[in-house]
């Protein structure tokens, strides 16, 4: 791609630097508003229908009203893939509640709800953490209660990644009441006795899409599955630890709190997961348009 990206906001397409929203806007002042992270592979937008699907519950549960159909939004965000060269790319939609008149917590009567799009190019993940794993520290979940809404609100969210930062880790994995539900910005997965766990869907964890995947690509590959709670202190025990995210994919956790997970390295389901998940990319990447 060449110049600068083009973004969508509110019905038309601008460049980057020519976006802006008032500064009444409540996602501004009060973080009222839901979002997505949908990858695109080659130019193919990736599980468009589950982010979708997502995104329709975020805004139910905010009452913020639905802007475009799924149709709409597929054309929307083709269209956006288009005119920043294709290939692969990392869309953000955004949705908020809008501007009103005044600062009030009140719903406002009679304002539209703003939508931004943007993409940009994804990034590759470094080299070390694919063949050495990343670091994980177990941190208290300070979230709220509706982890399952994809909320903008992120500021504990935002926290707890720093705090893992400064311990020299790349995520914080959350615990609440005892139990582990999912990373700062990534689903949770663990191995134990060659079994793939993954905690069940709620309301304490985001429904992740890599998740769906990768639960999917365990079962296909012959893996044994289970959704059930991960005890924190489980976590000493398992031979290996995962983190999925539409970012980062499928990674493997090989230091937790300084301590290693398993051996210390990638583990043989990690591997067999990871190549799946490669594949199941290349696939999208040459399919026929749909
Ligand atoms: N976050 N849990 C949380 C709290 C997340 O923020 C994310 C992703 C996930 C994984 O969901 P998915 O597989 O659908 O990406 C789980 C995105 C990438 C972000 O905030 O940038």
């Amino acid at each position: 791609m060449s110049g600068q990206p083009i973004v969508w906001l509110n019905g038309g397409f601008v460049p980057l630097a020519e976006a802006c929203v008032p500064v009444l806007d409540r996602g501004f002042l009060l973080g009222d508003g839901v979002y997505e992270v949908i990858p695109a592979y080659g130019g193919r937008l990736f599980r468009l229908e589950a982010h979708l699907r997502r995104l329709e519950h975020s805004l139910e549960a905010t009452r913020i009203p639905f802007p475009f159909t799924p149709r709409e939004w597929r054309e929307l965000l083709e269209e956006l893939i288009g005119r920043n060269g294709g290939s692969d790319l990392s869309i953000y939609l955004q949705v908020t509640r809008g501007a009103a008149a005044h600062r009030d917590h009140a719903f406002p009567e009679g304002v539209e709800p703003t939508v931004f799009a943007m993409a940009t190019p994804i990034r590759p993940l470094p080299r070390r953490w694919l063949e050495e794993g990343i670091s994980a520290v177990v941190l208290d979940d300070i979230r709220w209660e509706r982890c399952d809404i994809k909320s903008i609100s992120l500021l504990a969210n935002v926290l707890l990644r720093q705090q893992a930062l400064d311990a020299d880790a790349q995520e914080a994995i959350l615990v609440r009441d005892g139990q582990a539900t999912e990373g700062a910005a990534s689903n949770l997965f663990m191995v134990i006795d060659a079994t793939v766990i993954t905690p069940p869907k709620g309301h304490l964890l985001l429904p992740g899409i890599t998740r769906d995947l990768v639960l999917e690509l365990a079962e296909e590959g012959g893996m044994a599955v289970a959704e059930r709670p991960i005890e924190a202190r489980e976590l000493a025990t398992a031979d290996e630890i995962w983190v999925t995210s539409s970012t980062r994919r499928v990674l493997a956790v090989t230091r937790l709190d300084g301590r290693p997970v398993g051996e210390g390295r990638p583990g043989p389901l990690w591997t067999r997961i990871h190549a799946a998940y490669a594949a199941h990319v290349g696939r999208l990447r040459t399919e026929e348009p749909s």
